[in-house]
């Protein structure tokens, strides 16, 4: 693979949270990877008119540290903090920002691409992006812009269109993290690589799929961000969605950008529309009293609900999506549970929940990530008695994992190289929000659950009845997971 082009990265929302603990320590983890550009400036920038080159640097260096995986040391993280310089972005005084870029990109002998990446909140978009119109930057820039993208359908309409008098789609990367993740792309390649799965992957041998996601993670001090944004609008619309478009994608005719890119956002045209009775919305106990927070709040901070999929592969297969803040693990869990076989002609003491541990495949997609395919075997002895066991491929131990990136430095690094195909596409996000509707306009009041549970009972068992929630696993699957 050849590199990228020599690049000058500008980063709104410098000093923000995101910038802190993903996307400074991402771009030095390129740095020492060597998969960043030969030539490459990185232009802090946020609203404050101060000069900030040095403390931006200084915050760099400790978010690095902080939350690195490769620490700031060495000549690589010398040649790296000299790329760092800061512009101010006033839409009603753009030179600071002009003079930094053309600083960065005189260093770099004039002949660089300019990447910006807004990761800034959804209000901030559309200055920005007029100021990158008025001033020649946007000209054949690339930019990259955060989720969540939009708010509900008309925003998200809105949105595009600001966007697109600026920017051609072809320089526009909307960014999905989850999308960039190692096991999120090998779903691909267990799907399409091989002829196992592909002919059981359909509503003849599956009847259900859950994409799971719980946090243990609380606020983290985001009341401001998460106040206004929620579950649904911080996890569900946006990354469990997008997985769920890639387990049940057609096979594209190719992985380029835009035949992968179809294929998925096929499946987004064919989401139902959300119906409320479908959705179980929760509030851990404890959230109206952390700081930022209003004390009648009805934010969620968790979703779990049922979707469907209306196209020939999926009709009548329950998606049970599940994710929230304060619960009991940090997974990221993919269960497709098989249809029973037509006749059960062993006699099985298992209890229920022992008998679906078999006949699914699990996909756990938390980096590094693992994959089991879970099955009923006989016990050993001279009776006919059946156990549930497992067959897993475990990504730490398989390949080097040294050679892996995580989702924002693959997402990075495919944006320099221009490749759209793991970034999501407008029409895709509108149908995802168009299907999202009657939640957003008559969503179910919140129920509270205690923090370290996995939500509020007896609503998300109801919901997911008569199957199990995978998780928390009553068989262990993987070393370190499960009881
Ligand atoms: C972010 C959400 O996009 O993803 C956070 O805003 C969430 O609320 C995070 O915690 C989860 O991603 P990861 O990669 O840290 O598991």
């Amino acid at each position: 693979m050849s590199g990228p082009d020599d690049h000058v990265i500008v980063l709104f929302g410098a000093t923000g949270d995101l910038a802190k603990r993903k996307l400074l320590p991402g771009l030095f983890h390129l740095a020492t990877a060597g998969l960043l550009p030969d030539g490459y400036r990185i232009v802090g920038s946020t609203p404050a008119r101060s000069a900030m080159r040095d403390a931006f640097r200084a915050l760099a260096h400790d978010a690095v540290a902080t939350f690195g995986r490769s620490k700031p040391t060495g000549p690589v993280w010398k040649t790296f903090e000299e790329s760092l310089s800061f512009g101010a972005a006033d839409p009603q005084d753009p030179g600071p920002l002009l003079a930094a870029v053309r600083a960065a990109e005189e260093s770099l002998g004039g002949a660089s691409r300019r990447l910006f990446h807004l990761a800034i909140p959804p209000s901030a978009f559309a200055s920005i992006i007029g100021l990158l119109g008025d001033t020649d930057l946007a000209k054949n820039a690339k930019v990259i812009v955060e989720k969540p993208f939009g708010t509900d359908l008309a925003s998200a309409q809105a949105l595009n269109e600001t966007i697109h008098t600026v920017f051609d789609e072809s320089q526009v990367f909307r960014i999905d993290h989850f999308l960039g993740k190692e096991s999120v792309d090998n779903i691909l390649a267990l799907r399409f690589a091989n002829g196992m799965f592909e002919p059981i992957w359909n509503r003849d041998h599956i009847s259900y799929v859950q994409v799971d996601v719980p946090e243990t993670l609380g606020l983290e001090g985001r009341a401001h961000f998460y106040e206004g944004t929620g579950a649904f609008r911080d996890m569900i619309v946006t990354h469990l969605i997008q997985v769920l478009g890639i387990v049940a994608m057609d096979p594209p005719v190719s992985l380029a950008a835009r035949p992968l890119r179809d294929e998925k956002d096929k499946v987004f045209e064919a989401l139902r529309p959300i119906e409320p009775a479908h959705v179980v919305r929760g509030q851990y106990e404890g959230y109206r009293d952390e700081p930022g927070v209003a004390p009648d709040s009805s934010t969620e901070t968790f979703t779990a609900l049922r979707m469907e999929v209306d196209n020939w592969r999926w009709v009548g297969v329950p998606f049970y999506l599940r994710s929230g803040k304060s619960l009991a693990q940090r997974r990221q869990v993919i269960t497709l549970g098989l249809r029973e076989p037509p006749l059960r002609m062993f006699a099985t003491e298992l209890t229920d929940q022992r008998q679906d541990c078999g006949n699914k495949i699990v996909i756990d997609f938390g980096d590094p990530g693992w994959i089991a395919a879970a099955f009923l075997a006989k016990e050993p002895g001279p009776a006919m008695r059946l156990e549930p066991a497992t067959m897993t491929f475990g990504y730490a131990g398989s390949f080097c994992e040294e050679n892996g990136l995580e989702g924002y430095e693959r997402l990075i690094l495919d944006a320099m190289l221009g490749d759209q195909s793991l970034f999501t596409r407008s029409d895709g996000i509108e149908h995802i929000w168009r299907a999202s509707t009657p939640l957003l306009e008559n969503p179910p009041p919140v129920q509270p659950y205690a923090p370290g549970s996995w939500g509020p009972e007896p609503a998300i068992s109801e919901l997911i009845a008569p199957h199990p929630w995978h998780l928390p696993e009553a068989v262990q699957m993987f070393p370190g997971t499960g009881t």
